[in-house]
């Protein structure tokens, strides 16, 4: 009996991951920060993968906590890759709170950024919206490098202005979403088929982990640029 369910269970997973595989994959960024005033920031992230985890951030009152969930890098790069992401968190809650100043916007704030990118069997897709509030703030267009206000303000208007200002920035934003998150599924694609069987060749983990937090930062940075640029006048 326990056998036979096992037998079952295993032919669901693989009907399943067979499905799966053949229709959608995604890899999407999440970042939650909250501001309840100024100099005092929480900040959550995570990636994921086909739903599955692969990384998580957590910063709270100046700790910081990153983990890839898979340990597929080496320490001493992942040391590095640590390093980078909390350099970027602190200019991330520094700028928040600068721009908060200069737009006059009211604590406590929260800015959520959602992106990734989507793998059909006939195309593809990316997407990257900042809400401020809760409320749609902002989106990026991959298609044409181009941020658009969601909201009917001159807040909005002025920053995607601003951002529109560096094609340097926008530009490296469409690449990142265009080409190297839809390279990273790929390459987990081909991981798992190794895995599973499908294909023969060896896969280059680190080479996948390198590409995945290269993402996280080049996210951060991201974010980082649109706040840079809206602080300035
Ligand atoms: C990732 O973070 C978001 C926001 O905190 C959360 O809603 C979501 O459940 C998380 N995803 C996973 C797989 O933990
Ligand atoms: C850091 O995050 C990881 C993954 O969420 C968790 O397992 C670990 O306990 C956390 N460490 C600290 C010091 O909070
Ligand atoms: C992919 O195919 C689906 C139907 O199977 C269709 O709805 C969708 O528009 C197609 N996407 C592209 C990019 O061609
Ligand atoms: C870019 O594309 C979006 C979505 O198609 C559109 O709303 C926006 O007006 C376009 N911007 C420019 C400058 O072409």
């Amino acid at each position: 009996m326990g056998m036979v369910l096992l037998q079952i269970l295993l032919l669901s997973q693989a009907l399943g991951r067979w499905v799966y595989g053949a229709e959608f994959h995604d890899f999407t960024m999440v970042q939650l920060a909250y501001f309840p005033e100024r100099m005092s920031a929480d900040i959550f992230g995570n990636a994921t993968l086909d739903g599955t985890l692969t990384h998580s951030l957590k910063y709270h009152n100046g700790q910081f906590n990153v983990s890839q969930l898979f340990p597929l890098e080496s320490s001493d790069l992942w040391e590095q890759r640590k390093e980078s992401l909390l350099e970027y968190l602190n200019i991330f809650k520094d700028l928040v709170s600068i721009i908060a100043r200069e737009r006059k916007i009211l604590y406590p704030l929260h800015v959520h950024c959602n992106t990734g990118c989507q793998l059909f069997a006939n195309g593809s897709n990316s997407f990257y919206e900042v809400l401020l509030n809760g409320m749609e703030f902002l989106r990026f267009h991959a298609s044409n490098h181009t941020w658009v206000p969601l909201e009917n303000s001159a807040r909005a208007r002025y920053t995607c202005n601003k951002l529109n200002e560096f094609p340097q920035s926008t530009v490296s934003l469409q690449l990142f979403l265009q080409e190297t998150c839809i390279n990273l599924i790929k390459t987990h694609i081909e991981m798992k088929e190794a895995s599973t069987g499908k294909q023969k060749g060896r896969v280059h983990a680190p080479l996948v982990l390198g590409i995945s937090i290269g993402a996280l930062a080049l996210i951060g940075l991201a974010v980082c640029i649109f706040l840079c640029t809206g602080g300035k006048r």
